[in-house]
């Protein structure tokens, strides 16, 4: 059967146990076999294949049966996305689990199905569920898969212990996988580090598994958002690409698994510490949802993510309001007199949003100590944060605070009341980071406290915007007193308090912060408005952090900052306008001492804002792209509005390349029918024209085709140097 968005026939009812389910929506087709009672199978992830008829359909799985014999393993094709044992699989397990060493190999059948079409839904997603017992084992596993109109697809499954005799299970993982076809050649992921976030990794895809695991309780710094597969060579803008994400905030696995059959498939799923999931009889437990996406080229994957993202009715729908962080310019230099006059210089530059970073709670005067302790400084706020907040809200802004909910210090009047709130998996607290440790949520009562005394800050504040930061992993996290693994619980109760903060709260806006970009997740952005992709305000390196970010995250939801000349994390000094350009492409902010700045140095960064507020519709609503260029030197990257009557592009130059002068640069994303003017605009760096290609000073007038694909001559520019150009269709 299929199920097609664009049809305008009225959806039939709801079909049970069909053979081959087609889902379509988005531009996606997913055919998945559902015959045999077995678990579902996808046999054709990507390209919408249109209407296809059963007999069709039928055929099309036939035609994808591999010929084989007799082997060492003779497994039913196609596989599962929960592949099992049982059946012949000697692959990576889909389900890993046990009753103390019994009920370990489950064989799922008498699956039924139900199909719904995106007629059906409002939101115009196909979706289907199987239904699967064990009986033998006394174990059920529902399975959902759904295409959004995004054109993600996403899965997710329920495995309950229906078992009568009351015996527990014991959840060691559970798995969903997406098979890509052999032309998926070449894997992409990306690692990093602290002020280096999302570096991206190639490699062929060989046999084996290549598993990306994240153990530290958060996705971490050098967490891959997406896995990918694709075409040998694949890049922004061509080469078929395949990737998968979880939308979850914890512990976690992706995995690239080839198997010598030739089967291709990439998996993800919660990673589960020992016992942390263990199901008494009539005890469920759902993975978190497994995102795919493909693309002609990753713009075309990244663009699902960002058209999903746009179309939730949590996606903040205001102007996406410019910060001052006060972190990289005072640090924890805080007091009424410093910070309103910061305020003041913010306000007259356009700044819309004064956030207090770490410093303003009692004690806290550097970060050795007080995380736990969320009341304001008496010290340092003698009148309280009122006068501040209310002086912020007089000059136009709204008021935000930092907060570190998860995270005590030893010395803080929370850990000598309550030490047994910080985890301990059996031998003490463990190692500090940053002189901190984790205070274990799983307790109520850890919560409640940090709860009400968040929620009395904001309600009494006004707060409209919390930075919510991450900085130590979880690396023993056992909860007391028992010792076992407190992740999972934690994670959750991380979700509940933000959702608390924001129903108690409405309105209110959080940012996921985590030393930078160590929680980005379609699971914390279920709960956040903003992600914080790196403590690197250095435009050089942010360049690339925002452009893989981009891979799961729009340009509305990633703060990008105006920082100091001289970087505070790199010590690379560059000049205001490539700071300012590299901050221009995303949620906008500044992370510089104002206070200290020259009048003429202000005045330019209020230029760079008024611009910034000029394009911020285009930059927060457009399609994002990247050109492929052979020079690895050159960066050519922007937004092209939907309907694509203007663009704005950012060409930069990285390190002096080898070949000398650019050449042309294609610009991307334009209506090959309709024609462009394309001009250099300011602010840039005024770059001279001596022995520049003419149209820089002139501008060019040409239809979109020939821009994307011949593309303009770029200007000579010196390394960390960038120009924008704009097109403007006629
Ligand atoms: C780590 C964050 O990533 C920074 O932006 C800043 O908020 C500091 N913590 C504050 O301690």
């Amino acid at each position: 059967m299929t199920t097609d968005s664009s049809s305008t026939t009225p959806a039939a009812a709801t079909r049970p146990s069909p053979t081959v389910v087609h889902l379509r929506a988005g531009g996606t087709s997913v055919v998945v076999a559902t015959d045999g009672g077995r678990l579902p199978r996808i046999v054709h992830w990507g390209l919408d294949l249109g209407d296809l008829d059963d007999a069709v359909l039928a055929d099309l799985v036939r035609s994808g049966l591999p010929d084989i014999g007799d082997s060492p393993v003779t497994y039913p094709q196609p596989v599962p996305v929960v592949p099992q044992l049982a059946e012949g699989w000697i692959g990576r397990p889909g389900l890993q689990g046990s009753s103390d060493g019994t009920r370990w190999a489950s064989l799922f059948a008498e699956a039924r199905y139900t199909v719904v079409l995106p007629s059906e839904h409002a939101d115009g997603s196909a979706t289907l569920r199987a239904e699967a017992v064990d009986a033998a084992y006394g174990l059920t596993l529902a399975i959902d898969i759904e295409v959004l109109a995004s054109g993600l697809v996403r899965q997710r499954a329920t495995l309950a212990n229906a078992e009568a005799d009351g015996a527990e299970y014991r959840l060691d993982g559970l798995e969903l996988a997406f098979p890509v076809p052999s032309a998926a050649t070449e894997v992409l992921d990306l690692t990093g580090r602290w002020a280096l976030e999302r570096v991206p990794q190639r490699r062929p895809f060989h046999v084996g598994e290549w598993v990306r695991s994240s153990r530290g309780g958060k996705p971490g710094l050098e967490h891959t958002l997406l896995l990918a597969a694709g075409e040998a060579g694949f890049g922004f803008r061509s080469g078929l690409v395949w990737a998968v994400h979880l939308a979850w905030s914890g512990n976690q696995v992706l995995a690239a698994e080839r198997m010598p059959t030739g089967d291709r498939r990439l998996a993800a799923g919660e990673l589960l510490l020992p016992a942390e999931v263990v199901l008494a009889a009539g005890d469920d437990y759902t993975t978190p949802w497994v995102y795919g996406s493909w693309g002609d080229g990753l713009d075309e994957l990244a663009g699902r993510f960002h058209d999903h993202l746009r179309s939730r009715p949590s996606h903040p729908s205001s102007p996406r309001p410019t910060i001052m962080n006060t972190w990289e310019a005072v640090y924890f230099d805080h007091d009424f007199d410093t910070l309103s006059r910061l305020a003041v210089e913010a306000a007259a530059l356009g700044i819309e949003r004064f956030v207090i970073d770490d410093g303003w709670f009692t004690g806290r005067r550097d970060d050795t100590s007080s995380l736990g302790d969320w009341s304001v400084d008496g010290a340092v706020w003698p009148d309280g944060l009122e006068p501040l907040a209310d002086r912020v809200r007089e000059l136009g802004m709204d008021f935000g605070l930092w907060f570190e909910p998860e995270m005590i210090n030893v010395d803080s009047e929370l850990a000598r009341a309550h030490p047994e709130w910080i985890f301990d998996a059996g031998h003490g607290i463990g190692l500090p980071s940053r002189h901190q440790h984790v205070l274990d949520l799983g307790h109520p009562e850890a919560w409640a406290h940090v709860h009400d005394q968040m929620t009395e800050l904001v309600g009494r504040l006004g707060i409209a915007y919390i930075k919510w930061d991450h900085n130590r992993y979880l690396i023993d996290a056992g909860h007391t007193p028992t010792g076992r693994p407190g992740v999972r619980e934690q994670t959750l109760a991380a979700y509940r308090l933000m959702a608390a903060l924001k129903a108690e709260h409405p309105g209110l806006e959080i940012e996921s912060c985590a030393s930078g970009g160590g929680r980005i997740d379609l699971g914390v952005l279920e709960h956040t408005d903003r992600v914080w992709p790196s403590d690197c305000n250095d435009p050089h390196e942010r360049l690339e952090v925002q452009r893989w970010t981009g891979l799961l995250v729009p340009p509305e939801l990633q703060g990008t900052h105006l920082g100091a000349e001289e970087s505070h994390t790199t010590h690379r000094v560059h000049p205001l306008d490539y700071r300012a350009e590299k901050s221009l492409w995303g949620h906008f902010g500044l992370e510089i001492n104002l206070l200290e700045e020259p009048e003429e140095a202000k005045a330019h960064i209020g230029r760079w804002i008024a611009f910034h507020l000029e394009h911020r519709a285009l930059l927060h609503s457009g399609r994002v792209v990247h050109a492929d260029l052979s020079t690895p030197a050159l960066r050519l990257e922007g937004v092209v509005a939907a309907d694509r009557s203007e663009a704005l592009y950012a060409f930069s130059v990285t390190e002096r390349p080898s070949t000398w002068p650019p050449g042309r640069v294609t610009l991307p994303g334009l209506d090959p029918d309709r024609s462009y003017r394309v001009t250099l605009v300011e602010p840039g760096l005024p770059i001279s024209h001596d022995g520049q290609p003419s149209w820089l000073s002139s501008g060019v007038t040409l239809p979109g085709r020939v821009l994307t694909a011949l593309g303009v001559e770029a200007p000579s520019l010196d390394p960390d140097r960038s120009v924008l150009f704009r097109a403007i269709a006629l």
